[in-house]
């Protein structure tokens, strides 16, 4: 159209746009390109291909109780569409939990002492670090895991599909009964897979679909076979959308007032692209932030040491990788434990940990650990900012353009 504007016309029109629009469209601009000096990519980049009949029997495996030594718990039992595909829980409720969400803490089941984590890009190109500790982790290009150089797959994501199941407590359940299937070794991870897949053998609406879509005979299938259907299953059913913010980077779209705002303390003032940068708003590195901790934590007595758990090294105590943030709005209670219910919240105690304190309810031993937690934190690109509660409401508004739906409700099966 514009080239049939007389160009003369056209200036004069130009100089009639009120100089605020103007400015408006250099903010806008501004934060186009700082999103892409970030790390943004255009969703379509991030994706990887699937076949079409391993993911479809991917499904059938991700929704089934089958996929549990005692046929308690699916995977979609703790990743639930209704709760941005984790549970809606501070702290996930495995073995002998039923119902969605809340349902899920009346009936004493065995409790996780972690926040379940969704599924937004896992899989997609460059997501190769997995759970909040990194406990899966090809960054270095070759997989470090608990299989200890025995990695089943070179697929981090296939890798992390062959946890849960044989997490006591998460999949298996934590009764006497189990009590040889205790502590992570191979064998004892070996007598559970191998027990699944005779299970999924004999599923006559399981078995041939995946015995088909990896080309091999029901006779032979591995664990491996259905870990790599529910990794593809994770990997198209989840990955990047069309949304808002990629509308707007990419495809000329517009903001509010105060997305736009919010956007610019999101990549400015604010520092949060320090760390919750790339295309799916990670930098997969570990971090500190000092966040209460909820529950009994991964170490027992209310300590969650992350990332130390791993690597065993001192300086890596209270370090988490830095969550991505697609879909986040849905996806409350946040952080490692779930202590945090609202988005505005979560925002805050990244600036202001001493706003989540209560120290008169907290234990002596409680308070040191959190002084340990604000000197890890006081080194962190983050302390020392000070945002308002506008810009933090403005903050949140902005996470709201990162939302897109996955591409098939998922819902838990015998
Ligand atoms: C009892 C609830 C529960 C069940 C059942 C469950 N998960 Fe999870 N899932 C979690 C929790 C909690 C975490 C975070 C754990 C952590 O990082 O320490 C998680 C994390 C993950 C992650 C890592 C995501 C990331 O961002 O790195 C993957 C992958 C995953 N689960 C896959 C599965 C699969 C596949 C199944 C079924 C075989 C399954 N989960 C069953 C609760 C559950
Ligand atoms: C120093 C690195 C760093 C910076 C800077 C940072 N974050 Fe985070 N962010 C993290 C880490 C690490 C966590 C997880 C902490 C935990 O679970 O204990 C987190 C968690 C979050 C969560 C909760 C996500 C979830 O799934 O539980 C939100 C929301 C968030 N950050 C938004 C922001 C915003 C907005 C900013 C800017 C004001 C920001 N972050 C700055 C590292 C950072």
């Amino acid at each position: 159209m514009k080239s049939v504007i007389n160009p003369l016309l056209y200036a004069g029109i130009l100089a009639m746009v009120p100089l605020t629009a103007a400015a408006d469209s250099m903010r806008d601009n501004v934060l186009r390109e700082a999103l892409l000096r970030n790390g943004l990519m255009p969703y379509q980049e991030t994706h990887v291909e699937t076949d079409a009949a391993l993911v479809a029997a991917g499904k059938l495996l991700f929704q089934s109780k089958d996929m549990s030594l005692d046929r308690q718990t699916a995977c979609a039992s703790c990743h639930v569409d209704r709760f941005g595909s984790a549970d809606g829980l501070a702290n996930a409720v495995g073995t002998g939990g039923e119902g969605e969400g809340m349902q899920r803490l009346a009936g004493g089941g065995d409790i996780i002492p972690r926040n379940a984590l969704p599924f937004w890009g896992r899989g997609g190109k460059g997501f190769d670090i997995f759970f909040w500790d990194g406990k899966v982790d090809a960054s270095s290009g070759t997989i470090r895991s608990q299989f200890a150089g025995s990695e089943p797959s070179d697929d981090p994501l296939v890798v992390a599909a062959h946890l849960p199941p044989v997490e006591v407590g998460e999949m298996v359940d934590d009764a006497p009964h189990n009590d040889h299937l205790e502590g992570e070794s191979v064998e004892a991870a070996q007598v559970v897979y191998n027990t699944l897949v005779d299970r999924i053998k004999a599923r006559d609406d399981i078995g041939p679909k995946l015995a088909a879509a990896k080309g091999k005979a029901v006779k032979d299938l591995e664990f491996l076979d259905m870990a790599e259907g529910i990794a593809a299953f994770i990997r198209t059913n989840f990955r990047l959308q069309d949304n808002p913010l990629n509308q707007f980077v990419f495809e000329d779209g517009s903001l509010s007032e105060q997305q736009l705002a919010g956007g610019l303390i999101f990549v400015g003032k604010g520092r949060c692209a320090a760390c919750h940068s790339g295309p799916y708003f990670s930098d997969f590195q570990f971090h500190a932030i000092a966040t209460p901790q909820l529950g009994s934590g991964k170490n027992g007595f209310g300590i969650d040491y992350g990332r130390f758990n791993v690597t065993m090294r001192n300086d890596d105590r209270y370090l988490f990788r830095t969550p991505p943030l697609w879909n986040v709005t849905k996806t409350s209670p946040y952080f490692h434990s779930g202590s945090v219910q609202r988005l505005e919240d979560a925002i805050r105690l990244h600036i202001d940990p001493l706003a989540g304190l209560s120290p008169e309810t907290m234990t002596g031993e409680q308070r040191v650990q959190f002084y340990d937690q604000l000197k890890s934190w006081a080194s962190e690109p983050i302390s020392g900012v000070y945002l308002d509660d506008k810009e933090i409401a403005d903050l949140a508004e902005f996470l709201r353009l990162l939302e897109f739906e996955s591409a098939e409700p998922v819902m838990e099966t015998d």
